[in-house]
């Protein structure tokens, strides 16, 4: 049986609150961890299916990682040679990040590996990791057309590069950063625009010798990790939704606590507040590297803005909750340069596209941007696609229209955000 959600208008939202752990973050805090020698003590870990898939992982590969509590883990790192071949294939399930990254660093390890995911992940592009990969030397076969699982075949000897990634992509960025840390010399690493940072700022943080500004990094390969305790903060791709949910519904005045507002995050901040969004960043402080805040946020009346292109890859998986914003603001508003978002868990122009117009929204399309007209919001039979955050963007939408919406296939909330209704009731939405 599927998970089918029930959601209605709410009346405003109310309270302090915090959000899990940062999911990009999550990922990277294990992987590293499980490279280094010594322990490494993670707090703030997103309890979510995606980076659990990847603590799994690393069990498998021989990592011993302990639970002492939820969101902490406890990871004795075996050291950049120390990981074993599992003998049987890596469930990375539904997350890119766990894939992609993977790809990167077990090409690197002299044993053979395969990775597999669900549904959704089988059908996401590979080629982008598979191909750069190539370039230092990495060998990874795939099912027809470049898609997972993927059959990586270790036991080659690396060599440095100087690549462009090609894509605004992290996450092709990330891979090819773990991949370096292994070939003999020195790599450069560039970006078309610059993305997340998590990976230099957590190599940096370990000691590894890196440099690295926005849209470019330099890394040397062959060092030594050095264990360090690691402390995540709240996903702003989480709290978006709380953000943006404040900013639309009459009577709102919400805080939300402790939240990661790195510069490559903060896009969805940047839009919301061109629209007239009131949001408070303060109390901000620096927590094991990383930029945090507490954010505060009350209605506001939005209007309709052009989307600047440059803030896209610094919101890029905002852009669903942004169109619920877009489709309540005043006037007319454009986003382009969208394509990335055709390739995430679902099509999410698409998936978004769909949902809006049976909610009664004016939206066009082209394959890279969107046009959104705001209106009135009726209720309607929402199918999410399976996305977690299509669920979520639905659900706010929701507390804003007439009538009952339900939103469909709703499951892989748990990949990102677990606990997600019970925080969004306990803060005044009408959900269930
Ligand atoms: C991520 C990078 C982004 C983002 C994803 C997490 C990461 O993907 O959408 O949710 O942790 O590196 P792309 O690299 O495909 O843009």
């Amino acid at each position: 049986m599927s998970l089918v959600w029930k959601a209605a208008r709410s009346a405003g939202l109310q309270g302090s609150f915090r959000v899990p752990g940062d999911k990009s973050i999550s990922h990277r805090a294990i992987m590293f961890g499980a490279l280094a020698e010594g322990i490494t003590r993670v707090s703030g870990f997103l309890e979510g299916e995606d980076t659990r898939a990847t603590a799994q992982i690393f069990s498998q590969l021989g990592v011993r990682i302990e639970t002492p509590d939820a969101q902490s883990r406890v990871i004795h790192g075996v050291g950049l040679h120390g990981l074993h071949a599992s003998a049987s294939p890596l469930d990375c399930g539904n997350a890119g990040t766990g894939m992609r990254l993977l790809s990167g660093l077990l090409c690197a390890q002299a044993f053979d590996s395969v990775l597999t995911g669900d549904a959704s992940l089988s059908q996401r592009p590979m080629a982008r990791v598979i191909g750069k990969l190539q370039a230092l030397g990495g060998q990874i076969s795939a099912r027809e057309g470049n898609y997972a699982p993927l059959h990586i075949h270790g036991g080659q000897h690396l060599r440095p590069v100087e690549i462009d990634t090609g894509v605004a992509s992290a996450q092709v960025k990330s891979a090819l950063l773990l991949a370096a840390m292994y070939a003999e010399g020195e790599s450069v690493i560039t970006e078309p625009r610059p993305t997340r940072d998590y990976t230099e700022a957590m190599l940096k943080s370990l000691d590894w010798p890196i440099d690295y500004s926005p849209g470019r990094v330099r890394i040397r390969g062959g060092g030594r990790l050095q264990a360090g305790d690691i402390r995540i903060p709240g996903d702003i791709s989480s709290a978006a939704f709380f953000i943006t949910a404040a900013l639309l519904i009459p009577d709102s005045d919400i805080t939300l606590e402790n939240i990661g507002i790195n510069p490559r995050r903060t896009g969805i901040l940047q839009a919301l507040r061109l629209m007239g969004g009131r949001i408070e960043v303060f109390n901000e402080r620096e927590q094991g590297g990383e930029p945090v805040a507490d954010l505060h946020i009350v209605h506001s009346a939005l209007k309709a803005i052009e989307l600047p292109e440059s803030l896209v890859p610094d919101m890029i998986d905002e852009c669903p909750i942004f169109f619920v914003a877009a489709a309540l603001a005043e006037g007319t508003t454009h986003a382009r340069g969208l394509g990335e978002l055709r390739i995430k868990e679902s099509d999410r122009i698409a998936s978004m596209v769909a949902g809006l117009r049976a909610m009664g929204v004016a939206v066009e399309e082209t394959p890279e941007s969107v046009t959104i007209t705001g209106g009135a919001l009726h209720g309607a039979s929402i199918d999410s696609h399976d996305d977690h955050r299509i669920a979520m963007s639905f659900a706010v939408a929701a507390q804003c229209a007439s009538g009952q919406t339900l939103i469909h296939d709703c499951e892989n909330v748990a990949t990102s955000f677990p606990g997600f209704v019970d925080l969004a009731r306990s803060a005044g939405m009408i959900l269930e």
